[in-house]
């Protein structure tokens, strides 16, 4: 595996403790070697030592110097420059030297500034590291991928002029989440959920990805992006693809992306009003003050809107799609609202409306799923009160990896069922695009305002009881 932006604060985060932790399992193909590429001139000695603290800081306990000497004794360090072609065949060479002449596989990871990764592929495509005579080559690239859909395309054509599309393994990490996976076992490995998943017995969907940290130090990124690319086209969207889906005819990379791309095929693009009228927009207060962000910036720092999949599963029900940063708590969770029932036998009926059955799911930092129904309340009349059945993905005992680790064992191994294609991608910036446009116009609704630690503007919270519903506003008990 040769990473790009070696000296980047990913690679020391995330990187280099994921691939260390699969070793640590005998799960890496043995051997694999790591070379880190950037433009800082140190030596393999340099870098093993920074990542040596790194890494046990990272994986905390799970560190121990006996594994971690085996392991590092397989990551080097060879200092190139992206903008410098005889760098690439400098590396070309080392790699050579490395591999003996044996057929080996090769992952080129892009952790560098997305500006730079045409021109890395350009040039590993100029230096023949695309060629697979002597075993596969893949190329994973980070998010973004583009920020918007012209640029997003203009990227994969230039990604294919060195790398076929079954090369690409583009990240979304939500995807190697534990959680994540689980909503296709939940959805695929029952019988029981699929007859009621549908719009005869749901009556809406809610996505939230709340997150209590502010922009901290990314301002400068995050007030060109706004919460619609950070977090929408990327991450929730594929949340959004995983409970959507049809089931596909086989787990393979390919049918899997398939089903999950007419998820988003099936989207119904806005038009006119409903640009104003099916979302609220907010910024955090204190915002601008933040490091690199300007007095008078627009940008969103909470959103909700909803969508609806125009198909035979989904038509007329909508998909609640929220996220914000300086919000209540840290949590994701998909919440599937059931119907009420058609007619209540119990309690008085003027007064009294019991809530629908609702099926939580929770992505982090719990990790579960709840089942909430109607039951008797003992020794009383006929009076009812929401229970639940609580499923607590921990009580396996075993400990959730990071999403890292699964992507990376999967982009070594050539599967690509976790990570999104082009037409993917592209599908989703068709979908955002127009709204980012919308929301940028004179004709933009209002951006409110909310303090933090609330669940987003009070705003978003009427619209949502305009429309007969509330948002499921809880934090997760961990
Ligand atoms: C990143 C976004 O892709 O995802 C961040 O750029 C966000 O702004 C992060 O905080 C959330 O990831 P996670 O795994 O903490 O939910």
């Amino acid at each position: 595996m040769v990473i790009f932006g070696a000296s980047g604060d990913l690679t020391s985060r995330k990187l280099i403790p994921a691939l260390y932790r699969q070793f640590q399992r005998g799960r890496l193909p043995n051997p694999t070697r790591i070379v880190g590429v950037a433009r800082s001139p140190f030596t393999t000695e340099q870098w093993r030592a920074q990542l040596t603290e790194s890494t046990a800081k990272y994986v905390k306990g799970e560190f121990d110097n006996e594994s971690w000497q085996a392991f590092s004794n397989n990551v080097f360090y060879h200092p190139g420059d992206i903008g410098n072609e005889e760098d690439f065949h400098k590396l070309a060479n080392f790699l050579n030297e490395l591999e003996q002449s044996l057929t080996t596989d090769r992952v080129y990871y892009l952790s560098t500034m997305p500006q730079l990764y045409a021109a890395a592929i350009a040039q590993l495509g100029k230096a023949g590291l695309n060629t697979e005579k002597n075993g596969h080559r893949r190329v994973v690239i980070e998010k973004p991928f583009g920020t918007d859909l012209a640029s997003a395309n203009e990227l994969n054509k230039s990604i294919h002029q060195t790398f076929r599309e079954d090369q690409i393994y583009r990240i979304d990490h939500y995807l190697g989440k534990e959680t994540v996976q689980n909503m296709l076992v939940l959805r695929f490995g029952n019988t029981i959920f699929e007859p009621i998943w549908n719009r005869n017995y749901i009556d809406h969907v809610q996505i939230t990805v709340a997150e209590e940290v502010k922009v901290g130090r990314r301002g400068d990124y995050y007030d060109k992006a706004g919460i619609l690319r950070d977090m929408f086209q990327n991450h929730i969207f594929q949340l959004m693809m995983m409970t959507a889906m049809e089931a596909p005819v086989r787990f393979t990379g390919e049918m899997v992306r398939d089903e999950k791309v007419k998820v988003l095929q099936a989207v119904r693009p806005y038009k006119g009003s409903d640009f104003a009228e099916y979302g609220v927009r907010g910024q955090y207060a204190g915002y601008s003050d933040e490091q690199g962000i300007p007095d008078e910036s627009i940008t969103e720092t909470f959103a909700a809107f909803k969508l609806f999949i125009d198909n035979w599963r989904w038509k007329g029900v909508p998909f609640y799609l929220r996220s914000g940063k300086a919000m209540s708590c840290r949590t994701t969770q998909i919440v599937i609202q059931f119907r009420e029932p058609p007619h209540m036998l119990f309690g008085d009926q003027k007064s009294f409306r019991p809530e629908a059955n609702r099926l939580v799911i929770q992505i982090q930092p719990a990790e579960g799923i709840q089942l909430d129904f109607q039951s008797k309340v003992p020794d009383s009349d006929m009076k009812m009160r929401l229970s639940n059945l609580d499923f607590r993905f921990d009580t396996s005992g075993k400990e959730l990896p990071d999403a890292y680790q699964r992507l990376l064992l999967d982009a070594i191994v050539g599967d690509p069922s976790l990570f999104a294609r082009s037409d993917e991608v592209e599908q989703a910036w068709r979908i955002i695009d127009p709204i980012i446009a919308a929301w940028k116009s004179p004709a933009a609704p209002s951006l409110f305002t909310y303090e933090p630690g609330m669940w987003g503007p009070i705003q978003a919270t009427e619209w949502m009881e305009s429309q007969g519903r509330s948002w499921f506003d809880v934090c997760p008990i961990i």
